[in-house]
């Protein structure tokens, strides 16, 4: 395996180290004074806090001095509809939903088929096909149909673009070229492209007529988008958007990089099956047991490289109790790795039955959530 990591919006490998991924994008962890703070207004914190799964920021605590001086945020995150939804996408979209009813605020939800248009070989029509498919995954999630609204690139164009050109004309090519390593043979298209992603943050600002802070929660894949376009919101006349940024969800094969959804052998899809989920678990989650059940039972497992008990602690078992007694009787190897992998099964195809009905449901409801312009 190629160890070396890679973090840009189009690729993420190797092995990724986060602290070294703070250093390198110039972000702050996120600590426990912080926390504390979040802590004031929300009264829990989301386990994927405590946890450290949401790991970094920009200007959190810009975002709160606002908030408790009256100046309420929104939040603004987003999808690339190239193919089916999977966990790691579901990860940032739940805890996203906490933030919406914890902190009562809107949510611009953009969907980027210019984007996976322009960077995949998928034909416009097909990227339109999951557009829609992805649209019913973020209802789903249950995010308030009164306070969210859904954007899509093509479809807003008459809002979108005049602010876009806007960014455009303040970022030069090589700023893109040295954010993510673009060369010559890139299309002219891919090299706009981030002046679109830029816009959401100020849309608000826009419509009220005043500007609102914003507050973007995502993988933190997506970061150098805005760490260029950070540079021109205030050139604009706008604040710069605050940001948390999570850590990716391992692929099953726990092979470095992220899940995703070009690779089946890495992911859980929302749509997969009871069967599916539990045969790829089985097949693929990477486990950190030992060779034999007696070795195991005499040294014990590692929790730390084992996806399924990483799956876990990123996204299934919220109560830390539960997850403490996991992780100790899988140390001390009380707990085998078929019995992990049986809980996880469990649990996540509980979760995703419960998504997979509000899923249905959101057919016919995507016409409230798209934005009327
Ligand atoms: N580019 C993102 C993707 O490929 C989609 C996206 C658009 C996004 N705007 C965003 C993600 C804001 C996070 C935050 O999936």
């Amino acid at each position: 395996m190629d160890k070396k990591m890679k973090v840009t919006p189009w690729e993420v490998s190797g092995e990724i180290d986060y602290d070294k991924l703070i250093k390198e994008f110039g972000v702050q962890k996120i600590d426990s004074k912080i926390l504390d703070r979040i802590k004031r207004h929300t009264k829990d914190l989301h386990f994927m806090l405590r946890r450290g799964v949401f790991f970094s920021h920009r200007d959190l605590n810009w975002l709160l001095d606002e908030y408790e001086k009256g100046n309420k945020f929104f939040l603004y995150t987003g999808r690339g509809p190239s193919g089916r939804v999977q966990l790691g996408h579901l990860q940032t979209w739940y805890f996203t939903k906490w933030l919406q009813e914890k902190f009562g605020v809107e949510l611009w939800f953009q969907f980027t088929d210019d984007e996976k248009f322009l960077f995949t070989d998928k034909s416009y029509d097909e990227i339109q096909k999951w557009t829609h498919d992805n649209m019913l995954d973020a209802i789903a999630v249950g995010f308030d149909p009164k306070k969210t609204h859904f954007l899509v690139d093509t479809k807003h164009a008459s809002l979108l673009y005049p602010e876009a050109i806007k960014f455009a004309k303040k970022i030069n090519f090589s700023t893109v070229k040295a954010a993510f390593g673009f060369t010559n043979d890139y299309n002219i298209g891919q090299i706009f492209y981030t002046s679109m992603q830029a816009v959401p943050a100020i849309v608000p600002s826009i419509l009220n007529k005043k500007n609102i802070p914003c507050l973007i929660p995502l993988a933190i894949d997506q970061d150098p988008h805005f760490r260029v376009a950070r540079d021109v919101y205030p050139k604009l006349g706008y604040y710069k958007p605050a940001i948390v940024h999570g850590m990716f969800l391992p692929p099953l094969t726990g092979t470095g990089g992220k899940m995703s959804s070009s690779k089946e052998s890495s992911a859980i899809f929302s749509t997969d099956s009871p069967k599916e989920v539990e045969t790829k678990i089985r097949k693929y989650a990477f486990s950190g047991g030992r060779d034999t059940v007696e070795e195991h039972r005499k040294k014990g497992g590692n929790p730390d490289v084992d996806v399924s008990f990483q799956y876990l602690r990123m996204f299934f078992e919220p109560e830390d109790k539960k997850l403490g007694k996991i992780e100790e009787d899988y140390r001390s190897g009380k707990l085998l790795t078929g019995e992990l992998k049986e809980y996880l099964i469990k649990k996540i195809n509980a979760f995703l039955a419960e998504h997979q009905k509000r899923r249905e449901i959101a057919k016919k409801e995507v016409d409230k959530f798209i934005f009327k312009m």
